[in-house]
């Protein structure tokens, strides 16, 4: 059994006021990394379709994309907490296929816990992460802005904005803490102004986790790739940390010169035939 970051370990820090984080990542060497880099979670987003896989949206991405995504980071992570996020449509069709996708992550692919969109007053969803806590599956809430809904809500906008005490609002605050009813552990807020943001977390009694959700939630996530310049874009919303795409080509560039030039491989790179008094 692995010694990793539990729900109750998420709860006694965010009961001890320390700032919870979280990254993505989608395989294992970069997972390797986010773990010893100190998270206390990592998300195997479905961003992994966008940021992985040259989608141009999360919807395309399938269970067994996520399934596989999530049993290699599993693999790679030794502290921190391994979240599962559950695909478009993987839930919500049925209580039944909600409840066996979910139990996929958790069985087949190692994840400690799952993560499921919720529209405003989604109550199918909400529903849904009812049973599966009850069921035992540790489940992290995600409202505002919410990707796999882009088609209806019509593209990346701020959650909120300039209507703070409007119903949109409320009924952001709402399914918050319906969420919380329901049994989420934590809830990630996405795209929303830092009043909003700072609303929903004096509402709820669980972790809220921000990405562009300002500076008064509990945690905060950013996509791997946009932190690490590695193909991501630069969004206000992110911190670029790295800039690994310039890195990446540079060494390739250097791979092509030095075997164009015959500087590789060199003769420590080459094999001798056995010796076979000594080499035995
Ligand atoms: O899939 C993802 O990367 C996410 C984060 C943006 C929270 O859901």
């Amino acid at each position: 059994m692995q010694d990793r970051t539990s729900v109750s370990d998420i709860w006694t820090r965010y009961e001890n006021g320390e700032t919870l984080t979280m990254l993505t990542a989608y395989d294992a060497p970069i997972a390797t990394q986010v773990d010893a880099g100190g998270v206390d979670m990592i998300l195997v987003g479905d961003s992994a379709a966008d940021n992985h896989l040259g989608h141009d949206d999360t919807l395309p991405l399938t269970m067994e994309e996520a399934l596989s995504n999530t049993a290699a980071v599993d693999r790679a992570a030794e502290d921190a907490m391994v979240v599962g996020d559950m695909p478009f449509l993987s839930y919500g069709a049925s209580m039944e296929e909600s409840v066996e996708n979910a139990g996929r992550f958790m069985k087949e692919a190692g994840a400690d816990a799952v993560k499921l969109e919720t529209a405003p007053h989604g109550e199918t969803t909400i529903e849904i992460i009812d049973r599966l806590t009850e069921l035992g599956i540790p489940t992290m809430g995600h409202i505002g802005f919410t990707p796999q809904r882009m088609h209806q809500i019509g593209g990346p906008y701020i959650q909120g904005r300039g209507q703070t005490s409007s119903a949109a609002v409320d009924e952001l605050v709402e399914t918050a803490e319906r969420l919380e009813e329901a049994g989420v552990f934590t809830i990630v807020l996405e795209t929303v102004t830092e009043e909003v943001g700072k609303r929903v977390t004096e509402a709820v009694d669980v972790p809220t986790i921000g990405i562009g959700a300002g500076r008064y939630v509990d945690g905060q996530v950013l996509v791997i790739t946009d932190m690490l310049g590695l193909g991501g874009e630069a969004f206000k919303l992110s911190k670029q940390y790295a800039d690994l795409d310039s890195e990446i080509r540079g060494a390739v560039e250097d791979y092509v010169d030095d075997v164009k030039e015959g500087e590789f491989p060199a003769e420590e790179n080459t094999y001798e035939p056995l010796d076979e008094e000594t080499d035995n």
